[in-house]
């Protein structure tokens, strides 16, 4: 089986988009792959954050992933900072890294946008962790949503340089994307981020969902129940796609255009779809958030395991560096 390895910040609640552009993925890769999950809480140490919430989200992200689908019994599910090799082979990679590649990543030009007051090193040096984690495990599948394929690249081409350079260590890694590979949040212009508070959370109770889907944008040309609809220019009718049954989308397709169905018709039927999804999770993770032990214990094997590789992985990367290594 190829090695898939693939990771998730614990930064506050993951959301559908999360879910749908890759831990669904995850989940429906288990049999065919074998697969690595991380918790990426280094990679989160680069934004400002509150350190007294820290573990928790960290467990909480474990939790929420294994109601999502992850079981451990199937995949090896860890927390980068748990395995101390993600940094030092960060250091290793930062060396075969041009720093013009870096200045040039979306994300690190994105962030320094909206950060102004908190452009530090770690967010300039992100993509190289990114890189460590993916060739610590040799992961030549790497699950991702779209905002995240241009960091594969870079691992990618991380790894020729290293291969050219001191002989082939690493495989080339390649992004998976899934059919959602970029959820629209409820603003109907961003990108669905839990920065952004466009999003509808994984645990996010019913009425909440409603309530966020009422206000959600629609297509901005129907101002009344009465106009015409334009769906392919609606947020919501993507929503759709991703939870509704085909009958529903031609419901819902013909309805908007010959302004048979109002908005809030159309937002109750994609709501109960959510909620009919997102229910049995919920229970699953309220089952896991009651005995918090069970993901304490998961990611203590999971770094049992992810130690043994990255051990070895180091040792075959230090021998071709020529290092001493006693
Ligand atoms: P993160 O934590 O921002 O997001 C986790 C995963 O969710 C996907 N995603 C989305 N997909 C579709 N639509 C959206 N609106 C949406 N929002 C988020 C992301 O693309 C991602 O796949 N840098 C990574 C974490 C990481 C990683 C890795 C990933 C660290 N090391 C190694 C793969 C391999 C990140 O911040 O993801």
């Amino acid at each position: 089986m190829k090695r898939s390895f693939s990771g998730i910040q614990p930064t506050g609640d993951l959301h559908i988009g999360n879910y749908l552009g890759a831990i669904k993925t995850w989940a429906d890769m288990l049999d065919r792959y074998e697969c690595f999950f991380c918790i990426v809480d280094l990679h989160a140490l680069t934004i400002k954050y509150d350190t007294s919430l820290m573990a928790q989200r960290t467990l909480d992200a474990v939790a929420v992933n294994m109601a999502c689908g992850l079981d451990p019994k199937k995949c090896t599910i860890f927390i980068q900072s748990h395995v101390k090799e993600h940094a030092e082979l960060c250091w290793i990679l930062d060396s075969v890294t041009p720093m013009g590649e870096l200045g040039r990543m979306t994300q690190f030009k994105e962030k320094s946008k909206s950060h102004p007051e908190n452009v530090n090193v770690g967010l300039f040096n992100y993509p190289v962790l990114q890189a460590a984690d993916i060739l610590l495990y040799k992961g030549e599948v790497v699950p991702v949503g779209d905002d995240q394929v241009q960091h594969i690249e870079f691992s990618r081409e991380v790894a020729r340089k290293f291969n050219a350079a001191y002989g082939p260590v690493f495989p080339e890694c390649q992004a998976l994307l899934s059919n959602a590979p970029r959820v629209m949040g409820l603003d109907g212009v961003n990108k669905m981020s839990k920065s952004l508070g466009n999003h509808i959370a994984i645990a996010d109770p019913a009425d909440v969902i409603r309530k966020k889907l009422a206000t959600a944008k629609t297509d901005p040309a129907r101002k009344r129940r009465t106009d015409p609809g334009e769906p392919t220019k609606c947020n919501i009718y993507s929503l759709h796609q991703f939870f509704s049954t085909p009958e529903q989308m031609q419901w819902v397709e013909e309805g908007c255009r010959n302004a048979g169905i109002g908005c809030l018709d159309c937002k109750g039927v994609l709501a109960d779809n959510i909620i009919a999804v997102l229910t049995p999770i919920q229970a699953r993770y309220a089952e896991l958030k009651a005995d918090m032990n069970i993901a304490r214990r998961v990611v203590a094997e999971g770094a049992a395991r992810a130690q043994r590789i990255a051990s070895a992985v180091m040792a075959e990367v230090k021998d071709a560096l020529g290092l001493y290594t006693g």
